[in-house]
C-alpha cells in the first residue's frame, strides 16, 4: 500500500510515522507528502528521509487557485499517480472538501490533541489546559466531512497535573501522538480496522 501524508506544520508526527515505517513497523511505502505551506519544518523532515526512502514531496499553496476545488485538484492528481491507499493527515490546517473526502472515503485519518468529541478545532490543547480538565489526551480518527466528528480509531490519556503548564502539557500530548499515530497506520495498513457505523474494531 503506498500512502500519503499531509502536513503544514513542525511534522513531528510525519516524523514518527517515518521512524516507525523505518523500523519495519508499517508495512507500506510513503510515497508523497504533500504540504500547503512552503518552507514548513515537515518538509525538511520530507527532504532529509526522502534522500533514503525516495519520497515524493508535493507543495501547493492555496492562494495560486482561484478555488478550492482547483488546488484539490493538484492534490487529487498526485495521489493518483502515486496510487495512494492511504490518506495520513499530519498537522495539516485546512478542511478538506466533501468531494474530495468522498473520492477517499474510509481511507484518510486525523490526530487530534485531544480526546474527541472534547475540544474540537485548531486549538485542542489551550482548549484543554484553560478549560482546566485534569484528564486529557489525543485521539486518531477516519476524516468524515464534519471536523474532527469521525470515528474514533485510537485514543490515549494524559494526566493534567497542578505543575503543568501549557507548553509541558503540549510535550506531554505530542509524545503520545507519536505512539498511537503510527500504531493506528499499522493497524489500518495490515487491515485490522473494520468500521461497523460510528464504531472501530480492532482485529487480532
Ligand atoms: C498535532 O498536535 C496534531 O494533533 C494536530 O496538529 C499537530 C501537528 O503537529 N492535528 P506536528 O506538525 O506533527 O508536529
Amino acid at each position: 500500500m503506498n500512502i500519503a501524508i499531509f502536513c503544514s506544520g513542525n511534522g513531528t508526527n510525519l516524523q514518527a510515522i517515518i521512524n516507525s515505517q523505518k523500523k519495519g513497523h508499517i508495512k507500506a511505502e510513503i510515497k508523497l507528502v504533500v504540504s500547503d505551506v512552503p518552507g514548513c519544518c515537515a518538509l525538511t523532515r520530507a527532504k532529509n528521509a526522502g534522500i533514503n526512502i525516495g519520497i515524493n514531496i508535493l507543495v501547493v499553496e492555496r492562494k495560486n487557485f482561484k478555488t478550492k476545488k482547483d488546488f484539490e485538484a493538484e492534490f487529487l492528481k498526485a495521489l493518483k499517480k502515486e496510487d495512494i491507499g492511504l490518506i495520513v493527515l499530519a498537522g495539516y490546517m485546512r478542511m478538506l472538501s466533501e468531494d474530495f473526502i468522498a473520492a477517499y472515503e474510509n481511507k484518510i485519518l486525523n490526530i487530534h490533541p485531544a480526546l474527541l468529541p472534547s475540544f474540537k478545532g485548531t486549538q485542542g490543547i489551550k482548549d484543554a489546559f484553560e478549560y482546566g480538565v485534569k484528564l486529557t489526551g489525543t485521539t486518531v480518527h477516519f476524516v468524515t466531512k464534519d471536523m474532527d466528528s469521525g470515528p474514533v480509531i485510537l485514543q490515549s490519556s494524559v494526566k493534567v497535573t497542578e505543575d503543568d503548564t501549557e507548553e509541558t502539557l503540549a510535550e506531554a500530548v505530542h509524545e503520545e501522538e507519536h505512539k498511537i499515530y503510527p500504531r493506528a497506520i499499522q493497524l489500518f495498513v495490515d487491515g485490522k480496522l473494520k468500521i461497523e457505523g460510528r464504531r472501530i474494531r480492532i482485529l487480532d
